[in-house]
């Protein structure tokens, strides 16, 4: 099955990015991240501690038979607190084992009979589809990516404070994203570095298909 994996820091456009190229490619798309934020809400949800081992493996078990749907559009999904609940659950191995299972599932066959999938996250090239035919690594400055945070969270009204309450949770969440023992934040060894720092989406958006139709032919 045709898989392009999608990997990147919070914020660096590679979800907009990932939804853009399944539309093009009439692939299957799974944002891996919501995944684990799903997890980490939960954790939240029911008392529990984000870094507890315990409580982080209880919620992601439960997340099996929970309403996915449900979750996700739960608008706190979204938020950056749920986005460093989700960082730390990440780090804990047996919750990232058990949401491998159902990545596995989703890219050896697409929902909707799709003939591909397009799968986004932070160990997509290196982990979960190591043998994807188009690996894509996007990254932009910390700045950059907390500006963006910033602007979608609160507009032009926004406070010099909100900025940098923005800008010091993306690098923490970076730093435990990447130092994590299991399944790092990194760009596997084939994969092809985007950088969205200066370019907005539509021009990368191109410079990906070019990449993916060079590779298969097909885009
Ligand atoms: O992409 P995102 O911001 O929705 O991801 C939220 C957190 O989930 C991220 O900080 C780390 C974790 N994550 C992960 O460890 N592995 C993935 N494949 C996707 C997300």
């Amino acid at each position: 099955m045709p898989i392009i994996a999608i990997d990147g820091p919070a914020a660096s456009g590679k979800g907009t990015l990932a939804r853009k190229l399944a539309r093009h490619l009439d692939y299957a798309y799974l944002d891996t991240g919501a995944l684990y934020r799903a997890v980490g809400l939960l954790v939240a949800r029911a008392g529990g501690d984000a870094d507890n081992e315990q409580d982080a493996v209880l919620a992601a078990q439960q997340l099996a038979e929970a309403d996915l749907a449900k979750i996700t559009s739960d608008p706190e999904m979204k938020s950056e607190s749920t986005g460093g609940l989700a960082s730390k659950v990440a780090a804990i191995p047996a919750v990232r084992a058990l949401l491998l299972d159902f990545q596995h599932q989703f890219a050896a066959s697409p929902p909707g009979g799709k003939a591909g999938a397009v799968l986004d996250g932070r160990d997509i090239g290196t982990v979960v589809c190591p043998e994807a035919e188009v690996k894509l690594f996007i990254t932009a400055s910390v700045e950059t990516r907390a500006k963006r945070r910033f602007m979608e969270q609160y507009g032009e009204g926004g406070s010099d404070e909100q900025y940098l309450a923005i800008l010091r949770d993306l690098i923490r969440r970076d730093e435990r994203d990447t130092q994590r023992a299991t399944a790092p934040l990194k760009a596997a060894k084939n994969a092809h570095l985007l950088d969205t720092t200066n370019s907005d989406i539509e021009a990368v958006f191109e410079m990906a298909v070019t990449l993916i139709s060079d590779r298969m032919t097909i885009a």
